[in-house]
Parts: structure tokens; C-alpha cells; sequence
């Protein structure tokens, strides 16, 4: 089927695709008065829809994608990192999600959008902006950079704060404590980082080319946890990389 669907309230969608994102953009769409089927699982089959979401694993897109090719009039995902090989558009909310989140976690976040045609486009970016995000390109070239980002921004700060935590306790705060403590220097550090990049908002011993602390905080990671001393290597790494911008600048 190839004909263009534009998005109203009577367009029906079917989410494919039950878990983190899934559950939450059917709930976020049936708020916007969309008729929505799902978010569907597996075995289920699709049933005629103007539009089908693939939620499902970015490597499990294929085979439900061909399934809906047959009841659906067009067929998109919502992975950063996949091209649209299978599907006729993308729309990727940037934000992470648990799947407890109400319908308004969209609003106001970025979504990559892209469509095989000027229509599919037309069609990703209506859908963004009916969730309440803010909708930019991405083409498939780009896609796996850009979503590399979105990782670094998210999945890997997470792995940091983590680092940051267990460092913590081996200092004998609890992680309860840790959390509280440091969220006020996280926040401080983020909204320097959105204000200014990081090279403005630099700090600390590697800011102030202080090796004698630079060396006794390794040691002290690596007393705590030696599975640390290889993150932090790679982390002072590219902070002294930072530094020296800074200083160049
Ligand atoms: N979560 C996020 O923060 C986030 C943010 C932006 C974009 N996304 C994108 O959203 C998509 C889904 O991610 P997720 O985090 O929601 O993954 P998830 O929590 O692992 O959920 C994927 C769901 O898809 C189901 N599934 C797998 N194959 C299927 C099939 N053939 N037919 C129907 N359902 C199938 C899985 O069921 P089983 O449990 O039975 O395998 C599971 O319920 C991915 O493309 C991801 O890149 C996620």
C-alpha cells in the first residue's frame, strides 16, 4: 500500500510492541484522542490500521514490520539507531523511558524524524508535534552517530553516577546519602554543561593540573575497586582533553 495518511483524530494506530515505550506512547496518543489499538504483543497480528509503531527491539524490527506491511496503509519505528529499511518512517523521542511515565512526558523533548517520502515525513513530524515534542531531522546516515549521543547523554552518565555511588560507599556513605548528596553537584555541573559546553564549565583537580590529588584519587579507586581504575584512566583521559581546550580557548 502506498497511499499517505495524514493524522487526525479518527486515524487509527496500532502499537506493536509492549514494553518500556510501547505502553507509553499508546496512552500518550489516546490522550490526543487518536483511536489506538495496543500496545499489542507478540502472536497478536496487527489489525487494519492507518498507522503501525513498532516498539519492539531495534534487531526484532523486521518480521513484525512485514506482518504489519499487510494490515497497515504505513509503518514506522521509533529507534534512533535504525535505518528505514523496513519501515516508512522514524520517529525517535529523545528522552528514556521506564514505562511508568503519564502521557505528558513528551512534552517539550526533542523527536528525530524521518520518512521515505515527503509524506511519511509530513506524517513523523505530525505525530511528534500531536505527542507534544519538538520534532528535527535525522537521515539514515546520521542515525547511528546521533544515537550514539543520546547513549552518551543517558545510558553512560548512568554508568558514572554509578561509579560515582559505589566510590561513595567504600567513603562509608550509603547510597541513599550518595544520591542526595552529589544530585545537587549533578545538577550544578548539567546546567553549567546546557549554559556553556564543557570546557566553560570545567573544575576540579584536572582543571587545575593538580596531579599529586589526580594520582591519590586513582589510588584510592583502585583500593576501592580496581574494576574502577581502567574507567577512571579513560575518563581523566578525555577531561584533560577538555582542560586543554579550555586552556586554548
Ligand atoms: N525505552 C527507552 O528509553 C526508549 C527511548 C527511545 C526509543 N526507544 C525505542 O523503543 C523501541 C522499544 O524499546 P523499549 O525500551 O520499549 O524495549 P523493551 O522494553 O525491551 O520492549 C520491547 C517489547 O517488544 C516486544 N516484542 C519483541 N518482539 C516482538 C514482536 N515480534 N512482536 C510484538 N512485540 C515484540 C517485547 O516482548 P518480549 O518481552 O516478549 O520480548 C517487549 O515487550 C526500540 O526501538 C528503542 O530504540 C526506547
Amino acid at each position: 500500500m502506498t497511499s499517505s495518511v495524514t493524522l487526525a483524530p479518527e486515524t487509527t494506530v496500532a502499537i506493536i510492541g509492549a514494553g518500556r515505550l510501547g505502553g507509553v506512547l499508546a496512552r500518550a496518543l489516546r490522550a490526543q484522542g487518536i483511536v489506538v489499538y495496543g500496545p499489542l504483543g507478540r502472536g497478536g497480528g496487527v489489525p487494519d490500521v492507518d498507522i503501525a509503531i513498532l516498539c519492539v527491539p531495534d534487531s526484532a524490527i523486521p518480521d513484525p514490520a512485514a506482518s504489519a506491511r499487510r494490515t497497515a496503509t504505513r509503518i514506522g519505528h521509533v529507534s534512533g539507531a535504525t535505518p528505514l529499511d523496513d519501515v516508512d518512517f522514524s520517529v525517535h523521542p529523545l528522552q528514556t523511558f521506564t514505562g511508568a511515565e503519564s502521557p505528558d512526558v513528551f512534552h517539550g523533548i526533542g523527536a528525530a524524524i524521518s520518512g521515505r517520502t515527503l509524506d511519511d515525513q509530513r506524517l513523523a513530524e505530525q505525530l511528534a508535534r500531536t505527542l507534544g515534542a519538538s520534532p528535527f531531522e535525522i537521515d539514515d546516515v546520521h542515525r547511528a552517530g546521533y544515537h550514539a549521543a543520546a547513549s552518551f547523554a543517558s545510558n553512560f552518565v548512568l554508568t558514572v553516577l554509578d561509579a560515582a555511588e559505589q566510590l561513595a560507599a567504600s567513603a562509608g556513605i550509603s547510597s541513599d546519602e550518595a544520591r542526595d548528596l552529589l544530585a545537587p553537584l549533578i545538577r550544578r555541573t548539567f546546567d553549567n554543561w546546557q549554559s556553556g559546553g564543557a570546557a566553560a564549565s570545567l573544575t576540579g583537580p584536572i582543571a587545575r593540573g593538580d596531579e599529586v590529588t589526580i594520582a591519590r584519587q586513582r589510588a584510592a579507586v583502585d583500593e576501592a575497586d580496581p574494576a574502577l581504575t581502567s574507567l577512571f584512566d579513560e575518563l581523566a583521559a578525555a577531561t584533560r582533553a577538555i582542560a586543554r581546550e579550555k586552556a586554548a580557548a
